[in-house]
Parts: C-alpha cells; structure tokens; sequence
C-alpha cells in the first residue's frame, strides 16, 4: 500500500472509531419536501429550501430558458467573458431587496466569505467573529492573516470586552456574525453587535444564508452576504454593500476574479426566486409557524428562526436517533463535530413552506416517542 493510501486509511479508522466518517448517500429531492433514498420515499427535515422553491415550476423554468438562451456555462471569469445578464439582473434585484447600492454574487456563499474577508482585512487589522460563525466565515478570516479573536456565541458583552482589549493595536477591526445560526437556529443580537462596531469604527459583516427570505427583520449591517443555495433554491453566493465595497470586491476578492461565473441557469433560478419571495410574503412565515409547532409539541425552547436543533450529545447516538427516524420515514441527518463543537451532535430541524402540519405534527410524534423511549 502506498504511504498516501495508509495515511488515508488510518485517518478514516480512526473517524470510524469516533463515529465521526461522513457518507454520501444518493438522495432525489422532490416537491412538497420529498427526498427519495435507497428506493425509499422520505419527508425531509433536513433541507435548507425553505419555502420550497427549487421545485417550484416557475423558478425550474426560468433555469431551463438561461440555459437555452445562455448555455450551460459560463464559459469565463465574470472579468473575462463569464458576467451573462442574468447574473447583473440578480445584483440589481439583490441590492433592491438589500435596499443598498449594489450586489455581487459569487461561486457559492462559501467562496464568497473566502474573497470577501481577506479584501477588507489583512495582516495589520483585527477581526473578532462568533464562536459558532460558519465554517467559511473562519476560513475568510484565517486566510487574510488578520489577528482573529473569537467571541462568546451571541454574547455583546464578551465582544465589547474584546473590543476594548484589542481594537486599538489595529488599523481596521470587523466583526464577523451571523443573522440565523445555520445549527443552533438562534438569531444574532444585531442591534447591540452594530452599536458596539460603532463605537470601536468597526465594520460588521452578517452572514444571512438562514435569513434572506425567512427572517428579514431587524437591523442591517453595512455588509450583508448570503447564498443562493437556500430559501433562494438555487446555487451562487452573494455581497450586499455600498457601491464602493463592491468595486473593490471586483477588483480584490481573489474568490471572484480568479474563478469562472457561474452558470446562467443558477442566476436566472434565484432570480426568478427572489421575485417569488417578494411578490408572495406570506410564504416567508410559514416555515417559522411550522417550526414554532413543532417546538411547542415537544416542549422545546420557542424557535426563533426554521432551524431547531435537537441536541443529542455524542455522534454515535445522533447517528442512531437519525437512523430510527429514518426507518419511520423521516431523513432528520445527524449533525456532528467539527461541524458543531464535540458534544453536542444533535439532530438539526429545519422547517420548510413545503411541508404539511400533519407531516410536522408525524415528527414530533415519532421523535418524542424514541425520546421518551431513551433512543438512542
Ligand atoms: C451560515 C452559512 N454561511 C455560508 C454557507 C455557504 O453557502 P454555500 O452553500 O452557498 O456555499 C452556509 C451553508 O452552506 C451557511 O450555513
């Protein structure tokens, strides 16, 4: 065997043993909050479409007619030859609905917080972030050679601390937060978090993957990026911001200049997405009512957004409480380390407009039984 085959091997051995390995399992998502695996017919919980969108037939069709019209590609880096007019259509409907000057999207919402911190801080500047902040958010801010400091999840007073201890040896600060926490589902304190940025001329970027769409009210930071990927349906990332910002973004964000576009079909889905969004708003409460259902049934803390984790502990026993939902019919996948810190792997809920009460009222029943019965 050779040594890169051994060094593989024994790391997977040793993920196997902290049943920590990941698996991909062909999955055929459907309408109505279907996924189809291994010939079975599931209701997923675990789905980031949170108002069902992707299958929505006007926002297919608008993907089939980019493509038709554009091509499967985008054949170039958006400085090249790559930036199609569906992708200036979405920036433009993106700065509107932002109510900013104006919009970049980029690969994915992970590239995007990989170009777009390193833009603004370098070796000289300060960047305090989240504890629990996405894993792209600590990528962006690990790569640009800043001196990153970690705050107390959610918690203003340990960032006005921090700010206070180390502002001042800096040229620039950012604060790094994020609106909807992807797997705790709880909401930033973005009025405070903005108060303090002030205070210490510090720039705020929030990562709003989890809220475009769902959770929009409150304050609004001078930098707001997000995802196609999720209530949109689609997939790219994007940047919200002054014109200014994103010029620079153009010309610096090394995530956007040195890839290719993205593909017309993408653009043109989330655009049509996001017209959906604001022409029907009454679709936006319902993933939060469905998850607020929910909670109440098995007494859990009142959800602030459709995301509700279930904490099970260690990531054996969240492999199992996710196994025996499955076998009653519901993928609910098992979120474990690195991707939440080690004990707390949990089962992560999330809500969609797609689903029906009586498949949210199906869940809770199932879980609080296997709860009740001590599974895992
Ligand atoms: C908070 C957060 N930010 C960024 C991303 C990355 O977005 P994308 O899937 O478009 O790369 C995700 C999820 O994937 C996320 O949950």
């Amino acid at each position: 065997m050779s040594s890169l085959d051994a060094f593989a091997r024994a790391h997977l051995a040793r993920l196997d043993e902290d049943s920590l390995r990941r698996r991909l399992a062909p999955t055929a998502r459907g309408a109505c909050a279907t996924a189809q695996r291994a010939g079975r017919e599931l209701i997923s919980f675990s789905c980031n479409d949170y108002l069902g969108l992707a299958n929505d037939p006007r926002v297919v069709a608008a993907a089939q007619e980019a493509a038709g019209r554009y091509g499967a590609g985008a054949g170039a880096s958006r400085l090249v030859t790559g930036s199609h007019p569906p992708l200036h259509a979405l920036e433009e409907r993106l700065a509107a609905h932002k109510g900013v000057e104006a919009a970049l999207v980029f690969g994915s919402g992970y590239l995007a917080n990989l170009g777009i911190v390193p833009a603004l801080a370098g070796p000289r500047d300060l960047i305090l972030i989240d504890a629990l902040a996405h894993s792209c958010l600590w990528a962006g801010a690990r790569v640009s050679g800043a001196e990153v400091v970690r705050f107390r999840h959610n918690d203003v007073e340990d960032l006005r601390r921090l700010a206070d201890d180390h502002r001042a040896r800096h040229r620039h600060a950012l604060i790094l937060t994020e609106r909807v926490f992807s797997m705790d589902g709880d909401r930033a304190p973005l009025d405070a978090i903005l108060a303090i940025a002030e205070a210490y001329d510090a720039w705020t970027l929030v990562d709003d993957a989890h809220g475009l769409g769902v959770v929009e009210a409150g304050a609004r930071a001078p930098l707001e990026m997000g995802t196609l990927s999720k209530t949109l349906g689609s997939y790219g990332g994007y940047l919200c911001a002054s014109r200014a910002v994103i010029d620079l973004m153009v010309s610096r964000a090394r995530s956007f200049v040195y890839t290719t576009g993205l593909p017309p079909a993408s653009a043109a889905a989330a655009l049509a997405a996001l017209a959906i969004v604001e022409d029907e708003p009454e679709r936006a409460v319902r993933p939060l009512t469905l998850a607020r259902r929910f909670t109440a049934r098995l007494g859990l803390p009142e959800a602030e957004s459709p995301i509700v984790p279930v904490l099970v502990g260690e990531a054996e026993a969240a492999l199992a409480l996710s196994a025996a939902l499955e076998a009653r019919g519901f993928l609910v996948v098992a979120i474990r380390p690195p991707t939440v810190p080690a004990g707390t792997a949990r089962l992560r809920v999330a809500f969609s407009a797609a689903h029906g009460e009586d498949q949210v009222d199906g869940l809770a029943e199932a879980l609080g039984t296997l709860l009740r019965q001590g599974c895992p």
